[in-house]
């Protein structure tokens, strides 16, 4: 859950940012670590049928790449759909990247039909995430894409 004036900051921060490629992905990702709930923030670029990991702020993982279908990120892909998960610990296909998560966003980042790659959220507190982050993630998705 984040309120409108945080989402608001965050995008026109991102947005006035004169950075591009990596280097956006990265101010994106420490913009969104401010946020309480967001305990782990990254991306991964989508490269074949595998997700690489890219530009991140949180703790390190072992999840470097992803195959497409694999976790909550690679199952994003396969069903081309955002995923917005409660509770990590009801789910069977889930990659743990810390033992303290328990919600999990994945917002597709497309420039078109493509799938460039995608923003993901990690959460210490079950239910952490909900339409008015997938909103807030949407919206910096399609800012990330224009400037990929
Ligand atoms: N939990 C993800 C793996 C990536 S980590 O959260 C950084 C998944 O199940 O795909």
């Amino acid at each position: 859950m984040v309120s409108t004036e945080q989402a608001l900051a965050i995008v026109q921060q991102v947005r006035d940012s004169h950075a591009a490629g990596f280097d956006l992905r990265l101010l994106a990702m420490q913009a969104l670590d401010e946020l309480p709930d967001y305990n782990w923030s990254g991306i991964y670029r989508l490269e074949g049928d595998t997700l690489v990991l890219d530009a991140y702020v949180g703790a390190e993982t072992d999840h470097t790449r992803i195959p497409v279908g694999r976790g909550v990120c690679g199952t994003a892909v396969s069903q081309n759909k955002n995923q917005v998960i409660q509770d990590v610990r009801e789910l069977d296909n889930y990659l743990a990247c810390s033992v303290s998560t328990r919600s999990e966003i994945v917002v597709l980042i497309r420039r078109g039909e493509e799938i460039l790659g995608q923003i993901d959220i990690d959460g210490h507190r079950v239910g952490a995430f909900d339409d008015t982050d997938e909103t807030l993630l949407q919206e910096l998705a399609e800012i990330l894409a224009m400037r990929w």
